[in-house]
């Protein structure tokens, strides 16, 4: 796994975003996995700056997100369907049988996470996955605990979860308990794997990543044994660790 250092959460952004965008130039019918939380939220502003610059079109661009949660449909402000409504989706050429989310309506559950898996292995796989990371190395939804080799899976949000995301939701409470999300296995089968991490909340977690010990513990750290994953973290968020600067 590659560690790049830069500056700071703008920094962070936009080199996400010139990665992202490289990824559709170079190959116009891509396979994206893109994340949600408050991490990407600037790198979506720049990759919609960025290809419009270029004059990239996402038309044969596919996308999966890592997860939904669940009894929030696709017009709830919170799913995370409306996140990429708003900070991507709203403002690119992505048809919209393109976009991807689980439905977090489903009546059947195991249903939807097969189907899911199927749509990715049909769209030949993920070419670029964009992950953040929880405070407890969570990626996607995928808790401490989870089995290295899970798929698309239901499950339940552990409690700091739930408190670390009330913030986007009224009050604690609204927040779901239950989530859908991509598996270990099915992040890690992705080609290419960019993982970005901002502000001094994410230290601990990055310096536990850089001990370098790959345990399910630790779900971030299946990418420590990844063919092509890097992190690109800024220096709040590698106060706690030491890494040879970028440049
Ligand atoms: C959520 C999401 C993850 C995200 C993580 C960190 O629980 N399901 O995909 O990476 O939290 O979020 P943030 O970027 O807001 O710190």
């Amino acid at each position: 796994m590659k560690w790049i250092q830069v500056k700071n959460y703008t920094e962070m952004s936009q080199l996400a975003a010139r990665i992202m965008t490289e990824k559709i130039a170079e190959k116009p019918n891509a396979t994206l996995g893109l994340a949600t939380g408050g991490t990407p939220e600037q790198m979506y502003r720049w990759l919609r700056e960025y290809s419009a610059e270029r004059q990239l079109s996402f038309r044969d661009v596919q996308t999966f997100n890592l997860d939904e949660y669940i009894g929030l449909g696709r017009e709830h402000p919170n799913s995370y369907y409306q996140y990429m409504r708003t900070h991507l989706f709203a403002h690119i050429d992505l048809p919209e049988a393109h976009a991807h989310l689980p439905n977090g309506l489903a009546a059947d559950v195991n249903a939807e996470c097969l189907r899911y898996e199927a749509l990715i292995e049909q769209a030949g796989g993920i070419d670029l996955q964009l992950l953040g990371v929880g405070k407890n190395g969570h990626i996607g939804f995928n808790e401490p605990g989870t089995p290295f080799t899970s798929r698309t899976h239901l499950v339940q949000l552990t409690e700091s979860t739930r408190a670390a995301n009330a913030c986007y939701f009224s009050s604690l409470e609204a927040v779901p308990t239950h989530a859908i999300t991509m598996g270990i296995a099915t992040i890690t089968k992705s080609k290419e794997i960019l993982l970005l991490a901002s502000g001094r909340e994410k230290a601990n977690v990055l310096a536990e990543l850089m001990r370098g010990e790959v345990t399910e513990e630790l779900p971030a750290s299946v990418l420590l044994n990844h063919a092509n994953a890097t992190i690109i973290a800024d220096e709040d968020a590698l106060a706690f660790s030491i890494v040879a600067k970028r440049k």
